[in-house]
């Protein structure tokens, strides 16, 4: 295959477009965002992550992607748009269904189209290939038509979409081998071939587990608080089992992924889902969780109060603030009428409605009365007790992620109050 339109030039798409054309594949790159087209034809890049800048310029600069509005006729289509959700938690299948729409009147026999966004089971079968056959074209005769998810890690995207393993789920044998030769071209890892719907729920299988286990380690958060224990001390011996391996609690769980592909599983089969329905509400009132145990430490009056917030993107690390716990849990604390100013070092100029936000750490940490850690990013790991007295008089620290070593802290005059930690 010597041409792909990629549909989606964010996370996924970008990277893989580049990926692509980094191998001699000639990738018409298609988005609807004009902000985002524009600044990839000017030799930028409007996401961070590691290494990309670099190959998405090279690719660019010789010619292999092309960034553009227009699909064009292609060997491949590959539809890496988001699939977010209504606030009702339905999935949102609107972008995919019209990158479809967008392939009909390019699409030719002997073409591959793949799906890469996370979406429901059955999507491929029961919302893509009639899209798509409305070109008179049939799937599996005419097309070949697949469904590969993508399992990279935000931060080593590139890394892992070359030696992860891939899974490329066809409509029917021709189309996975299709996927294969087509992914080959970069891709150094396994590639598991199955069908549509089996590759669409193990996308969905692997973050509904996650999601389970980090919503069973927030529950142990607060079990311990009730118990007057250490959860991170119990954590770690409970690891010691060699069978158990137990995640870390922490103010939630967000991002485009986890927080939200399970919501999938539990509208396509209610009664099917109440462990995975469960699991969704524990990790989204893990923010609210947290909120009580700053207004506690604040103590009665909370105007004129001011929380220095540090982190706001959903994990350490990334610049993605998508569904971001730590967005809700100082949106949260400021409801109560306290001050609240974040820092969040990968994006110090994103805006928030319901509280401000300082482009630089003093700003935040200058008056504050509390200090509230909610993403462990290295520079937060990496701050002193020195540093923090001379920007500022808060002696109070709530740390949701565990940080913080407790001795230093405390012995440097802090009043250090761990998430899961009922003990003194
Ligand atoms: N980000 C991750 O780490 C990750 C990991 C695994 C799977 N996924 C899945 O991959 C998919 C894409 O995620 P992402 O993080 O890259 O999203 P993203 O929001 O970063 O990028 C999607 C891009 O698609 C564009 N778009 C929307 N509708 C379009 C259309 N009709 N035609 C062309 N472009 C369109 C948007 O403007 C945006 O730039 C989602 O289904 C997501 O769940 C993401």
């Amino acid at each position: 295959m010597t041409k792909v339109c990629i549909f989606g030039l964010g996370y996924i798409g970008l990277p893989t477009a580049a990926m692509f054309a980094a191998n001699g594949v000639e990738v018409i790159g298609i988005d609807i965002n004009d902000k985002i087209i524009h600044t990839l034809i000017n030799g930028g890049i409007h996401i961070q992550e590691y290494g990309l800048a670099a190959i998405v310029k090279q690719s660019i600069e010789s010619g292999f992607l092309k960034p553009t509005f227009e699909p064009e006729p292609a060997d491949a289509f590959i539809i890496a748009v988001p699939t977010p959700f209504y606030e009702d938690k339905r999935a949102d299948m609107r972008a995919v269904a019209a990158a479809a729409e967008a392939i009909v009147p390019h699409l030719r026999k002997g073409n591959l189209v793949i799906l890469e966004s996370t979406s429901p089971p059955l999507t491929t079968i029961n919302l893509l290939k009639p899209i798509l056959e409305k070109s008179g074209l049939t799937a599996g005769k005419d097309f070949h038509l697949a469904y590969s998810p993508e399992r990279v890690l935000p931060g080593q995207i590139l890394k892992e979409l070359v030696n992860n393993a891939r899974v490329i789920g066809g409509i029917d044998i021709a189309s996975a081998k299709a996927g294969q030769n087509l992914y080959a071209t970069f891709v150094k890892g396994d590639i598991v071939l199955t069908d549509a719907t089996t590759a669409e729920m193990v996308k969905l299988m692997e973050n509904t587990y996650r999601d389970i286990n980090i919503a069973v380690a927030n529950e142990f958060s607060r079990l311990a608080e009730r118990f007057g224990i250490d959860v991170w001390e119990a954590i770690r011996i409970a690891n010691l089992h060699p069978r158990v391996k137990i995640l870390n609690p922490g103010p939630g769980v967000g991002g485009h992924c986890i927080s939200v592909d399970p919501w999938f599983l539990v509208e396509a089969a209610p009664d099917l889902t109440s462990l995975i329905h469960s699991a969704r509400q524990v990790n989204d009132s893990q923010p609210a969780y947290v909120v009580r145990l700053v207004l506690k430490a604040l103590g009665e009056s909370l105007s004129n109060k001011k929380i220095a917030a540090l982190g706001l993107t959903y994990k350490q690390d990334v610049d993605d603030l998508r569904e971001s716990p730590a967005v809700e849990t100082a949106r949260l604390l400021a409801k109560h009428g306290v001050r609240v100013v974040a820092f969040e070092p990968y994006r110090p100029d994103a805006q928030f409605e319901g509280f401000e936000t300082s482009g630089s750490l003093e700003g935040a940490l200058v008056d504050a009365d509390l200090i509230l850690i909610l993403v462990g990013h290295k520079q937060f790991q990496e701050l002193t007790p020195d540093y923090v007295k001379q920007i500022s008089h808060a002696r109070m620290i709530v740390d949701s992620v565990n940080i913080f070593p407790i001795s230093i802290w405390q012995s440097a005059g802090f009043r250090l109050i761990r998430l899961g930690v009922g003990k003194s």
